[in-house]
């Protein structure tokens, strides 16, 4: 079935005389161009980061840290709470003296501030320094934008709507390290009230199973060694396309890839995640024994004025069938407190359903109303007191399961990739997603190594290597 999602090769073959364009723009002024990107909000954009920097790489720009230092500044922006735009709209502000300085300079602003309704005027009238703003369904024609905001005075603005594109063979340039990211699908067609995900994002659509195994072989080839498949919901990957192979599937797929790896996986919408998910999991050593899977209230009013589409019940029943099928898979979770509504009674079941599981760690957020979407007209009584203080009760919860559960691990001897170094420490990451920090070279980085877990911290564990694998 042709998917009327795909750029067609002609699409992406009309960005090459712009690619030329750019270069001869920086040839006549006798430079290298050089870029500077700042990348804000989920994996999803650390990818498409990736991608544009394939794409700058292609065109002949080098990367630097430094925003002094750079042509063209890039903000690759977030929208999903207030708290993510501000920052953005503070950092972008403090460029102005640097535009003042070297007027030459390219500011641009993309991705999903760019790409919700209003954003693009707010920057216009605040930031008219900043020369390119362009929304998340235009990104692979970066070439074509950039050539534009180069040659033109006035600043260039691309935010089109669109149900969303899949655009393939845009380069990439990867960080450095021995983890990949790979995009299966884009978008989200599950309009929970409170998110701003599916409006900025567009439709829920699948990459072809052919090109995301061909992709991870690459990957494997190119000795990566922790793969994550990325997606809004993975566990609806394929569901518009009729490709004939679902998540399951396609996890079993990659990990039939001959080669030492490892794959994970974000984030699974617990509507969507099946029995049959966690019996291929079982099946599958290469798959990572520790599943996202967020719940975000524990209680089943709120759940439903959220839209997300489970009871409390479902969920615990989802967790008891995964402990069963997969020993020893650990999880993780998103919760919001303070939606709209919630009383105390909803936020104790939520502090009930974080006690049942016993998460390995909890990403926390307070709600933050998102213009547009329907929790933000909710009536909201609870004060941002009240709010807040739920939130720290939360935390506290969550603080002593966590420590509970690493200390338990002192002691024990397991396997670990080591993914790279965070200050003095070298970082293993053990299958279960859990950090042990240990002492030892660089070159270590990338290999599997047995550990001795010596102590636990609140949120890590250190440990000494006690054998080299591979
Ligand atoms: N697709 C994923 C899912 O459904 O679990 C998560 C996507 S969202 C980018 C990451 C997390 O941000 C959500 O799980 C939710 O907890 C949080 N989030 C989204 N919108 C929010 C809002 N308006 N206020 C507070 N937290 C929000
Ligand atoms: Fe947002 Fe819900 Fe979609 Fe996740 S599933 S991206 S929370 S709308
Ligand atoms: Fe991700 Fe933020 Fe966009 S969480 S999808 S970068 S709104």
């Amino acid at each position: 079935m042709p998917d009327i999602h795909l750029v067609t090769q002609q699409e992406l073959m009309r960005q090459a005389p712009y690619e030329e364009q750019v270069r001869a723009y920086y040839r006549l002024r006798q430079k290298t161009p050089k870029a500077c990107i700042h990348t804000f909000g989920c994996q999803q954009n650390v990818s498409d980061s990736e991608h544009i920097k394939g794409l700058l790489a292609q065109i002949g720009y080098v990367f630097t840290d430094r925003d002094e230092q750079a042509d063209l500044i890039l903000f690759n922006t977030c929208a999903v709470r207030e708290h993510a735009e501000d920052r953005v709209f503070g950092n972008v502000g403090a460029l102005k003296a640097i535009k003042r300085r070297r007027p030459s300079v390219l500011i641009a602003v993309c991705g999903c501030m760019a790409q919700q309704k209003g954003v693009a005027e707010r920057l216009h009238a605040h930031f008219p320094f900043v020369g390119l703003v362009f929304g998340t369904h235009v990104l692979y024609r970066l070439p074509e934008l950039l050539a534009k905001a180069l040659q033109s005075r006035a600043p260039v603005y691309e935010t089109p709507e669109s149900d969303g594109v899949i655009a393939e063979d845009i380069p990439v340039v990867r960080d450095a390290g021995c983890k990949a990211w790979l995009p299966i699908m884009y978008g989200c067609n599950n309009f929970c009230t409170y998110c701003i995900v599916p409006y900025v994002r567009g439709r829920e659509r699948s990459r072809d199973p052919q090109r995301v195994l061909q992709e991870a072989r690459e990957l494997v080839q190119q000795g990566y060694r922790d793969i994550t498949l990325l997606g809004q919901n993975v566990n609806s990957y394929g569901n518009a396309e009729g490709y004939g192979v679902r998540f399951p599937q396609l996890l079993e797929e990659i990990c039939r890839i001959p080669g030492d790896f490892i794959v994970r996986f974000m984030t699974s919408h617990p509507k969507d995640a099946t029995e049959e998910l966690f019996d291929t999991i079982a099946r599958c050593s290469k798959v990572s024994r520790h599943c996202h899977l967020p719940f975000q209230s524990g209680s089943d009013r709120i759940l439903k004025r959220m839209n997300r589409g489970y009871t409390r019940e479902d969920y615990l029943r989802l967790i008891r069938y995964a402990r069963q099928t997969v020993p020893g898979i650990t999880f993780t979770s998103d919760v919001i407190v303070g939606f709209p509504g919630e009383t105390e009674e909803d936020f104790e079941q939520t502090l009930d359903l974080v006690r049942q599981v016993g998460f390995a760690s909890l990403y926390t957020f307070l709600f933050s109303p998102r213009p547009g979407t329907p929790a933000a007209q909710m009536e909201d009584p609870t004060s941002a007191e009240e709010k807040s203080a739920r939130f720290q009760r939360l935390l506290r919860v969550q603080e002593e399961i966590s420590q509970q559960q690493l200390a338990q691990m002192v002691g024990q001897q397991r396997t670990v990739l080591i993914e790279g170094r965070s200050g003095d420490y070298l970082e293993g990451r053990l299958p279960e997603n859990k950090i042990v920090r240990l002492n030892g070279e660089d070159a270590l980085i990338g290999k599997q190594a047995v550990v001795r877990i010596t102590s636990a911290g609140n949120y890590l564990l250190a440990g000494e290597i006690c054998e080299i694998l591979s």
